[in-house]
């Protein structure tokens, strides 16, 4: 991996993984943006970009031939609860979009990451301790278009040789860009009010588990995957990668032992409920530690302590007890 594109450079993941890749890569590492998402700040200034529309396949060939890219990671998609409003969009990004990176990538010899989901399984997939290979009938467009982004991409691997590599990727909790429209995004959401002295209003039901990871976690195993010896792979669309599963009780109780008078209650989104219900409450990542060393490092306590101490800084409130010497 030398010269790589991100496709949706400016999204959840890619604009942390732009940054990291920078440090990490001795070629170029270009920021893909679609109109109405530029990089601005530091991801504009660390490194080239390029306006890279996945549904447009010119535009990714173009930038790979300018750039002689060998790497495209491929970050774009409709999360799960915005894709149910717009599922035709879902697709061509989803699939035609994919289709795209895969046609180019055939033709100039990169190899490809697109990640896959919890998304991708369905009412009918074991639910605990989820299984490598097991049903995969998701009822959301999101989980058919990432199961088709699975099978799209080992086909490539086997008839066209494409170096496909991909993990399904629990709901990510970050600080630095907020994700867009998910089912997990209560995860994220809810640490914003904590530090703002706001009542949450969970819209997930207590009980409802579902498996999460913290972003420097979901990072890691984004370039391990790629970087890890092929020979030792028996499968490579997609590995289920795990660190941590949890409930809102949960989340809410790891807080409220750094912040004791944060309160939340209940507003249940019937969508996102539903969606999360159809989902796996935790999954068995046996099959990426033995093929690639996968190895998380982040639990759920560790992670609180880093979002609040991080999203206080980035929104400028005081640590409290900095706020008692005030
Ligand atoms: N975070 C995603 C979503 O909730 C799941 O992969 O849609």
């Amino acid at each position: 991996m030398k010269n790589v594109l991100i496709i949706g450079a400016t999204g959840q993941i890619g604009s942390e993984l732009t940054m990291k890749l920078r440090e990490h890569c001795s070629g170029d590492v270009v920021a893909g943006f679609i109109k109405g998402a530029e990089p601005t700040g530091v991801l504009l200034e660390s490194g080239p970009s390029a306006e890279v529309d996945i549904t447009n396949a010119q535009q990714i060939a173009d930038a790979v031939e300018k750039y002689h890219v060998d790497t495209i990671y491929n970050l774009a998609a409709l999360l799960s609860a915005v894709a149910e409003g717009k599922p035709q969009l879902a697709w061509k990004i989803g699939v035609g979009g994919l289709y795209n990176v895969l046609e180019v990538s055939r033709e100039k010899g990169c190899a490809v990451f697109t990640p896959s989901s919890i998304g991708s399984f369905g009412a009918s997939t074991p639910h605990d301790r989820t299984p490598q290979d097991t049903i995969q009938r998701p009822t959301t467009m999101y989980g058919v278009t990432k199961v088709t982004g699975e099978l799209l991409s080992d086909y490539y691997a086997r008839r066209f040789g494409v170096d496909t590599r991909s993990v399904r990727f629990p709901g990510l909790i970050s600080y630095t860009t907020l994700p867009g429209g998910g089912t997990t995004d209560y995860a994220v959401e809810i640490y914003y009010a904590a530090v703002k002295g706001e009542t949450f209003k969970c819209p997930i039901k207590a009980g409802t588990y579902m498996d999460m990871m913290y972003m420097p976690d979901a990072l890691r195993a984004a370039i391990e995957i790629m970087e890890a010896d092929p020979t030792k792979f028996i499968h490579r669309n997609s590995f289920n990668i795990a660190s941590m599963s949890f409930d809102p009780e949960k989340i809410y109780e790891s807080i409220r032992l750094q912040v004791p008078d944060f309160k939340m209650e209940y507003e249940v989104d019937p969508l996102r409920q539903a969606i999360a219900d159809s989902w796996p409450n935790s999954l068995d990542d046996t099959c990426a530690r033995i093929e690639w060393g996968w190895l998380p490092a982040y639990g759920l306590d560790e992670m609180t302590s880093d979002m609040l101490y991080n999203l206080r800084k980035k929104l400028n409130i005081p640590e409290p007890a900095e706020a008692l010497n005030q």
